[in-house]
């Protein structure tokens, strides 16, 4: 059931095996390595939604460089940028020093803006990580406010450096690392399906926004006035889980009462993934600073910060580093801005989402081990459940994460790449490209059912054995 697109070009038959590959590199890689472990395969050559492995196996890839890939894999508008740009002579590398690839950048980006953040913006540039991105801000509200804590979220990622760790809800990551979250106050994201407070959907929201006024305004509550607050207004890592338009205002609403400055995380949620261009857009918050990276650089290493003027109060080399200029990534990233934009592909993911959705969802009733299916735009998550267990109170039944990696394994074996996340790795994450073609979104489906149907006829026969 493999997809075959005419426009890959010929593989070249010089590399080696892809069964040597991974064999040399599971004896020389970091025990750290993540998403190797969980494709055991070697891509040779990609274009669009498909790669294709070293042995000439293709798969739909529905993980897209976990949310970067925006044009999918090596689109021609990115691929003619970087032939452009590195026959003009440009310099690829300069510091932070200006370039017309840099000005050009700064326009295409600050024109996707919401107008009234754009108007007073200023851009950071940034280590080329979200996680560099992610500790400018931080500091940059330290900075501002001459504080120090930083309220968090439960199930959020912000990246793998310290104070992008500390904010993060991981546990496992967060424990061999002695002291790591000491200046982070805990606080309740909304999770409608699996809710902290055991009610669920808007009404469970608004206890969490409750509940943080509360302990924000308590003067035995714990919390000292904090430099920020960080969220994700839909967690990507966290299993796809959209916090509510009227939620995130409130958010809005308590951080400016209390002059906390509010960052949005929009590294995963950008450029069009969750339907609008900044996921911002759908509650029409203004934060103080906004976090970007992954699909904003087309493919290539980019990060930033936009945030209010007031903010700049930063001294000259406050957050300094060598790789804050990639010529090259700042011509794919304006290449693919205005290529979102251009060709209407933020309505595109709406849609799609929109689509794909309510088709998962509608799945249930036939495959019970689907418990919730979420999201927003191309940014869907379906979170795996043990069908025979008790409900809780809202509804959901317990996680079922050796379930979640079968499915994940069957995808692959069906040609279909797939991600986990969510608590207990337990939620199937879709991250098409927001040019997946009607066809490749029937393909996707059609895979994806097919091994939640195969794994869950195993496991009732072995069950029934
Ligand atoms: C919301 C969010 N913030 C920050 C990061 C960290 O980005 P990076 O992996 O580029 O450091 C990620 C990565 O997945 C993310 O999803």
């Amino acid at each position: 059931m493999t997809l075959q697109p005419t426009d890959l070009p010929a593989a070249p038959r010089t590399a080696p095996s892809g069964a040597a590959i991974l064999e040399r590199q599971r004896g020389r890689e970091s025990a750290a390595r993540t998403y190797a472990r969980s494709f055991p395969i070697v891509p040779a050559r990609a274009q669009g939604m498909t790669i294709e492995d070293t042995d000439g196996r293709r798969y739909l890839d529905c993980l897209s460089g976990a949310g970067t890939l925006a044009l999918g894999h090596n689109h021609p508008v990115v691929l003619e940028a970087i032939q452009r740009t590195v026959s003009s002579g440009a310099p690829l590398h300069v510091l932070d020093l200006a370039t017309p690839e840099k000005d050009e950048f700064t326009d295409a980006l600050f024109a996707t803006l919401p107008g009234d953040f754009a108007d007073k913006a200023r851009i950071h540039f940034c280590g080329p990580a979200g996680t560099d991105a992610v500790e400018a801000a931080l500091k940059l509200m330290q900075t501002a406010t001459g504080r120090r804590g930083v309220l968090g979220f439960t199930g959020a990622y912000h990246g793998m450096t310290a104070g992008a760790l500390a904010a993060s809800g991981g546990v496992g990551t967060k424990t061999p690392v002695p002291g790591i979250a000491a200046d982070v106050t805990r606080l309740p994201y909304p999770y409608s399906y699996r809710c902290p407070f055991g009610v669920g959907g808007e009404g469970g929201a608004q206890i969490s926004a409750d509940y943080v006024e509360r302990l924000l305004d308590d003067p035995n509550g714990g919390v000292v006035p904090p430099a920020a607050m960080i969220l994700e207004a839909v967690q990507g890592e966290g299993g796809a889980v959209p916090a509510p338009d009227a939620w995130l205002r409130e958010m809005r609403r308590i951080t400016a009462e209390r002059e906390i400055p509010l960052i949005v995380d929009e590294v995963q949620t950008g450029v069009g993934r969750t339907g609008a261009f900044w996921a911002v857009e759908h509650s029409g918050i203004v934060p103080d600073a906004m976090v970007m990276s992954k699909a904003i650089g087309g493919s290539l290493p980019l990060a930033v910060i936009v945030y209010h003027e007031d903010y700049n109060g930063w001294l000259p080399g406050a957050h300094t580093g060598t790789f804050r200029g990639n010529t090259l990534a700042m011509a794919t990233g304006t290449a693919t801005l205005r290529y979102v934009s251009r060709e209407g592909l933020v309505e595109r993911a709406a849609a799609v989402g929109a689509r794909m959705t309510e088709r998962l969802t509608a799945l249930r009733s036939e495959l019970p081990v689907i418990g919730d299916v979420r999201g927003r735009g191309l940014m869907i998550g379906v979170e795996l459940v043990d069908a025979e267990a008790e409900p809780d109170a809202c509804g959901a039944r317990p996680f079922a994460p050796q379930l979640a990696a079968q499915v994940r394994d069957a995808c692959l074996e069906r040609g279909l790449i797939v991600e986990l996340g969510g608590r207990f790795d337990s939620t199937v994450r879709l991250l098409p490209p927001l040019i997946i073609t009607d066809e490749q979104v029937e393909a996707v489906l059609d895979r994806l059912t097919d091994a939640i149907a195969a794994v869950t006829a195993t496991q009732n026969a072995g069950a029934g054995a």
